[in-house]
């Protein structure tokens, strides 16, 4: 099931109307992971472990370099930010000298829940960087009183009543943890009321600070993934869709999709002066999918991974994007996955102009300010 839209078509002629108003955030502040994390994880995980995506061929279709970012390119809040005239974020671990118009804190390997919960039932055979959804909050307070020298919603929102917030996409770590340690079906899906309850938490939170408007995006169909379709591949043909995609993983996807929907809902309730935008992940790929030609995605593109090498989806765990001899397709923008789990420059860009002018939010952003 489609997070359902309802109010694209009568904002249209909002739309029109708003386009002079396109500097109307001052500042943008993100939480996420590695969709949308503008460096980070290179900073977090490069002492530690060895990373790859500090290298090319990440960064060739828009920067020409790798920047920490996961794609041939920008990000989806990369595209947000150019819509309002504000700068690329900042990774906030860069310490950059600018935060008054917003940084980025979305990490790579980012979850919802916190990290322990994974190390102590060995779910991941490998450390985890301690950079959660909570622990990303804790320095979004930390940085605050060099932005806002207010403690309560009122006076925060004379600080942040221009800023956009981001909120997620979270959880896709948190299921993917268990997808790849072989859980099955029923155990995965149970986490899914504590994830949605965390990222709803955290929402709640900025909200009682100041902030007035919060884009959450849902997570992306993550059974088309070709990591996870590699990962998880199933002999059973009943378990992929008509799209080849795995069915019991987008469905606890759309599970968290339907639960996070019902608490924002909730939460509307609870701060009518908020403006809480529900931004869709899911419908915007399986569309692009369910019609490539239409969107430049050649056949090769559709599950294969753009950089990635062997297997049914041109992805292999020993062997990912950017390590030795591992290369990018000729053109990124005929595929939808830049590297096995995220997704391409094209891709984001399509996204981030569904969230923003819709079909692909609740209410679109630029709805959201128009009134
Ligand atoms: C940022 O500042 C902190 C605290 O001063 C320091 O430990 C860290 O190394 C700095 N990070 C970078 C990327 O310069
Ligand atoms: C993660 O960081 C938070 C905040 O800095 C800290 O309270 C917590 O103990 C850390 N957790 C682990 C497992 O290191
Ligand atoms: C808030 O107060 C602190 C301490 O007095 C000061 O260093 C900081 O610059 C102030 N921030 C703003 C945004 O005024
Ligand atoms: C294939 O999956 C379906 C649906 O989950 C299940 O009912 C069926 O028993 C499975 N078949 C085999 C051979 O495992
Ligand atoms: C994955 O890559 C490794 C390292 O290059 C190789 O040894 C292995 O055979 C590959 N696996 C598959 C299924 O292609």
């Amino acid at each position: 099931m489609d997070l359902k839209l309802v109010f694209p078509i009568a904002f249209l002629f909002c739309l029109s109307r708003v386009s002079s108003t396109s500097q109307f955030f001052t500042s943008m502040f993100s939480l996420g992971d590695s969709y949308i994390d503008t460096g980070n994880f290179v900073i977090m995980a490069s002492p530690v472990v060895p990373v790859w995506n500090d290298k090319l061929p990440y960064g060739m279709t828009f920067f020409g370099h790798p920047t920490g970012r996961m794609s041939d390119g920008r990000v989806i809040i990369d595209f947000i930010a150019e819509e309002f005239g504000l700068p690329f974020l900042p990774a906030s671990l860069a310490n950059s000298s600018s935060v008054s118009q917003g940084v980025n804190f979305a990490v790579g390997g980012a979850p919802a829940t916190g990290i322990e919960y994974f190390e102590n039932n060995n779910i991941v055979p490998f450390k985890l960087l301690n950079n959660s959804l909570d622990v990303q909050l804790g320095w979004f307070e930390e940085l605050k009183p060099s932005i806002c020298n207010s403690t309560d919603e009122t006076n925060g929102l004379n600080c942040f009543g221009k800023t956009l917030f981001i909120v997620g996409e979270f959880g896709v770590n948190d299921y993917n943890f268990m997808w790849m340690a072989g859980k099955p079906k029923q155990e995965v899906e149970s986490y899914v009321p504590q994830v949605v309850k965390k990222i709803t938490t955290a929402v709640e939170r900025l909200i009682t600070q100041g902030a007035a408007y919060v884009v959450v995006p849902g997570n992306p169909p993550t059974g088309c993934a070709p990591a996870l379709l590699t990962s998880r591949m199933s002999p059973n043909k009943t378990d992929y869709d008509g799209l080849g995609c795995l069915r019991f993983i987008n469905d606890v996807v759309e599970r968290h999709n339907t639960m996070l929907r019902a608490a924002l809902g909730v939460l509307r309730g609870k701060y009518p002066h908020a403006k809480i935008i529900l931004a869709d992940f899911y419908s915007p790929i399986i569309r692009v999918l369910q019609n490539p030609s239409h969107f430049g995605v050649a056949a090769d593109g559709v599950l294969k991974a753009c950089c990635g090498t062997g297997g049914a989806y041109n992805w292999n765990a020993s062997a990912i994007c950017a390590m030795p001899g591992v290369v990018a397709c000729q053109d990124p923008s005929t595929a939808v996955s830049w590297d096995g789990v995220h997704y391409t420059e094209a891709i984001n860009s399509y996204i981030a102009q569904g969230w923003l002018h819709g079909p692909y939010a609740d209410p679109p952003i630029l709805a959201a300010i128009s009134h």
